[in-house]
């Protein structure tokens, strides 16, 4: 048995896994992975380079020069890509969108658990994505499988993106959000599933806080096995 604690948090996008992750985290003094966002900083190398996502011999030639690392400041995930922290320029609709057509390829996905699994084994964490139950933390002492409807996690995106004052359209979004889903669940490698001894959360109609607690006490009840 190892001496840290891992929970994994998996499900689709706009489920709220970083919100709820982050907050989990900080009430149980873990360090939080966003491990989307070094598929992000992935796909951001690629763009960059004009490598297409469809060409995989292209994809495994730039991702042996993409050095992908994490570090924190104050407690904040920052993603360092080739040496420069790109945390700021990870987050546009396109940076998402090809993150999730390259991460279908084994050589990304290989490179990035190595490093997933390795921070996991030092350091209690709380780890979200979409295969952390099922492939990077099998043993993981708590999985997640937090999910919502396509409508709510549309209006939220939605909501989100008003606030910061863009522009944008409500139906646009949720054909995004179907379009990522089916590509995230029907990849070969690693595909998003339900772990079979992961806890299903359907947050359509909870609040963020009831998650968050949620979480607390199936963590609490975990510790108490443990011991
Ligand atoms: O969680 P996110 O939206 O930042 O993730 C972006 C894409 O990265 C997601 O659509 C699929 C991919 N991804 C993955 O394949 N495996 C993970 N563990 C995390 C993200």
């Amino acid at each position: 048995m190892t001496n840290v604690y891992n929970i994994a948090i998996d499900g689709p996008a706009g489920a709220g896994k970083s919100t709820i992750a982050r907050a989990v985290a900080e009430k149980l003094n873990f360090v939080y992975v966003d491990t989307g966002a070094m598929y992000r900083a992935m796909a951001l190398h690629f763009l960059r380079n004009g490598i297409s996502a469809s060409d995989e011999a292209d994809i495994s030639l730039a991702a042996g020069n993409a050095n992908v690392t994490l570090s924190y400041e104050n407690g904040v995930q920052q993603v360092i890509l080739n040496g420069e922290n790109v945390s700021g320029l990870i987050r546009s609709e396109e940076v998402g969108t090809m993150a999730s057509a390259v991460s279908v390829h084994l050589m990304v996905r290989e490179k990035l658990v190595e490093l997933q699994k390795e921070l996991a084994s030092r350091e209690n964490v709380i780890m979200d994505g979409r295969d952390i139950g099922t492939c990077v933390l099998p043993d993981a002492d708590l999985k997640i499988y937090l999910t919502a409807s396509s409508q709510v996690r549309a209006k939220r995106r939605y909501s989100e993106l008003k606030e910061k004052g863009q522009e944008c359209s409500l139906e646009e979004i949720e054909q995004d959000i179907i379009r990522r889903d089916y590509q995230d669940m029907n990849r070969e490698h690693s595909p998003l599933k339900q772990a079979e001894d992961a806890v299903l959360l359907d947050s359509s109609d909870m609040t963020a806080k009831e998650v968050i607690d949620r979480i607390l006490m199936l963590f609490k009840d975990k510790l108490k096995e443990r011991s």
